[in-house]
């Protein structure tokens, strides 16, 4: 099943799912990674729009997703928000011209792209020389006992959800000429991580 169709299916339960995690972790990550934010902001993945609150007023949103019906519950989201916009799209193919954006942004997005690597050379293209791209993920840990199960339980998490516990986010975020200059164990040592990088 393509991973179109597993968020298009995902979409109802979405929120639902993540509630519990949302609660204790995400909100306030995600509070603290877009309060510091300005200027044209590209949000790929935007899945069901849970980051478009946390916005400060004067950044200029635009924010894109594969799935149509993760989409359609961002687009609920932005009701009366004139400075988001919202797109469908592929990361993998940005219809972006290059430098365009101050910022460009993840969260827990780069778990279910097909190809990340691909998706952060479209991210670093269109990402302004002087702005920076900034990527909230889970990914695999350096700690072997934690790889070991990350990459036992893939397969599963994959098959079922389309999400991958075991990507090498930073070497792929280097991999597509990224330069990182910070990056932030968040929680479960560092399984969850902050990568601040620049084209
Ligand atoms: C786990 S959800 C995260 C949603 C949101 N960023 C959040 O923090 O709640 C992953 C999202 O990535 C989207 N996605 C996966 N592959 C994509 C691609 N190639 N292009 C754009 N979006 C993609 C999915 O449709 C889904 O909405």
């Amino acid at each position: 099943m393509s991973i179109i169709s597993k968020y298009n299916r995902f979409s109802y339960v979405y929120d639902l799912m993540e509630l519990p995690i949302e609660l204790i972790w995400y909100s306030k990550w995600r509070k603290e990674l877009f309060s510091n934010l300005s200027g044209r902001v590209l949000e790929v993945g935007v899945g069901t729009g849970k980051n478009i609150k946390y916005y400060p007023k004067n950044c200029e949103v635009v924010g894109m997703d594969i799935s149509d019906r993760m989409l359609k519950h961002a687009k609920k989201r932005a009701v009366g928000k004139e400075n988001v916009s919202l797109f469908l799209m592929d990361a993998e193919h940005l219809a972006f011209k290059n430098d365009s954006f101050d910022h460009v942004v993840t969260t827990f997005v780069l778990c279910s792209i097909p190809e990340p690597v691909t998706a952060l050379e479209e991210m670093e293209r269109v990402c302004k020389p002087e702005g920076m791209v900034i990527n909230l993920e889970h990914m695999k840990s350096e700690n072997r006992l934690i790889a070991f199960f990350e990459d036992l339980f893939n397969p599963i998490t994959t098959a079922l959800t389309g999400v991958n516990i075991n990507r090498e986010t930073v070497k792929n975020v280097k991999k597509a000429g990224l330069k990182v200059i910070e990056e932030k164990n968040i929680a479960m040592l560092d399984v969850f991580r902050r990568i601040r990088s620049k084209p």
